[in-house]
């Protein structure tokens, strides 16, 4: 029998994509390989957003041809997000790469592959002509559901790679993210994943007047007890509309991921986010008022090109005043090809970003634990994820996100519960369960 192995790194959208891929694998004929076997494909799901993520790929060259040793079949293949130049670079270590976009045909490299032949992928499908999203997945876990709703980025933010990696957006019909939504809550989904970069822009392509809110709605409306998220959200998709839908919903989720990147306007200007610090709080504010036991998660770059130390203070006391619960805070690292690349230089030095970064780092872990306390004593739904046998404990996630511990003699993988909070710690709540 054939087997693959995926290593995905980066965000939910490429766990997504690992979903599809194994799913094309799987419909061709290979299984998963067990835990320490070689397999006969090995795929890198890669991440651009920094280059640290890239650089581990490259480290893994010298593995890769030592695996290939060991089992003479061995076909390696790089996909997910990866720019031009490191495209270019792959070549060398790879025996195939591909654009993400062109899922569908990766049964025919497949077919090259197994003749001996490499295969770089160099002129991918238009995005209008992509059948990425009719592929089925095969689900990592059967009561968690990601469903892809809009594919690449036309937002150009300076620093990013994905609009040069996955290129401009394209938005899913309506029909078809519910179809696929129902689909998995009759298979026994309890959490639903709806996945862009900015999904929040999402919009019908076949009906312009059918917004991101309006899919949520539709949502909701499927019957059966399940939980629905999203990621990643641009603050100026929330308009009242979203907001005040997200303030009565049941089903979605009252945890958002709201990206703010940096205090400063200059420096947001220089990012080409297209929101000042102020319009950024006065939605927030607004989700803060509006939404029960609202919980949010923001993302922050340090050392951004030309990031004074005041400019970087005025965003530690920002994050100090909203008080995130979580924060992805990353040190600025050039993309080759994007806008920042060309027009600044990367003149922070790699300590003041560590010191930046730490600094907000340590201030987060304030932050998330005053959030997490603010659940003690309440008694609360949780997801169950996980169960660790052997210290007889359940892990999950709260309705807002927040990740729970309780004991437990039983394996409630999968099942909702309710679980009493007696103790927060900086980025985890435990609790006992409720009868
Ligand atoms: N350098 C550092 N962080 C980056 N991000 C995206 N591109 C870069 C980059 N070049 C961060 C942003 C984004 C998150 C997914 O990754 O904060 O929101
Ligand atoms: Fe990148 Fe900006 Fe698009 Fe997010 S909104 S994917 S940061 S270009």
């Amino acid at each position: 029998m054939k087997t693959y192995k995926i290593i995905t790194y980066g965000c939910q959208m490429n766990k997504s994509d690992s979903e599809r891929i194994a799913g094309v694998l799987e419909t061709t004929g290979y299984k998963k390989a067990i835990d320490r076997q070689i397999p006969d494909i090995l795929v890198f799901n890669a991440c651009s957003v920094r280059q640290s993520a890239i650089d581990r790929i490259y480290g893994q060259a010298n593995l890769i041809r030592k695996l290939k040793t060991k089992n003479y079949k061995l076909k390696t293949i790089i996909t997910g997000c990866v720019l031009p130049k490191d495209r270019q670079k792959f070549k060398k270590i790879f025996d195939l790469v591909f654009n993400i976009k062109d899922l569908k045909r990766l049964p025919v490299f497949l077919r090259y592959l197994e003749r001996g032949k490499q295969i770089i992928v160099e002129n991918s499908l238009k995005n209008e002509n992509i059948s990425y999203f009719k592929i089925r997945p095969r689900q990592e876990n059967r009561f968690s559901a990601r469903i892809p709703i809009s594919f690449g980025c036309g937002r150009f933010c300076s620093y990013c790679a994905v609009p040069y990696t996955r290129g401009l957006e394209i938005n899913r019909p309506a029909k078809d993210i519910l179809k696929e939504a129902k689909a998995f809550v009759t298979a026994g989904a309890k959490e639903i994943w709806l996945l862009g970069q900015t999904v929040s822009s999402w919009k019908d392509p076949q009906n312009k007047n059918y917004e991101f809110t309006d899919l949520l709605q539709a949502v909701e409306k499927i019957p059966g007890e399940f939980w629905v998220r999203f990621e990643s959200s641009y603050v100026l998709d929330f308009d009242d509309k979203l907001i005040n839908f997200l303030a009565k919903a049941k089903k979605v989720s009252n945890y958002v991921n709201l990206p703010l990147q940096s205090a400063t306007n200059r420096v947001l200007k220089a990012m080409n986010r297209r929101y000042t610090l102020e319009q950024y709080l006065k939605v927030l504010e607004k989700m803060k008022e509006r939404i029960p036991d609202f919980s949010f998660s923001t993302d922050i770059i340090v050392g951004f090109p030309g990031e004074t130390e005041k400019q970087f203070r005025n965003t530690y006391n920002i994050f100090k005043r909203i008080k995130p619960t979580m924060a992805y805070i990353a040190k600025y690292s050039p993309r080759p090809g994007t806008m920042a690349e060309k027009l600044f230089k990367d003149r922070i030095s790699p300590s003041q970003k560590q010191s930046r970064f730490t600094k907000l780092d340590k201030l987060l872990k304030q932050t998330a634990k005053e959030n997490m306390a603010r659940e003690v004593g309440k008694t609360l739904k949780v997801l169950v994820e996980e169960w660790l046998s052997t210290k007889k404990e359940c892990l999950g996630k709260t309705r807002n996100f927040k990740a729970i511990r309780f004991p437990s003699a039983e394996n409630l993988v999968g099942r909702f519960v309710r679980v009493t909070i007696v103790k927060a710690r900086e980025f985890e709540i435990e609790g006992v369960m409720a009868n």
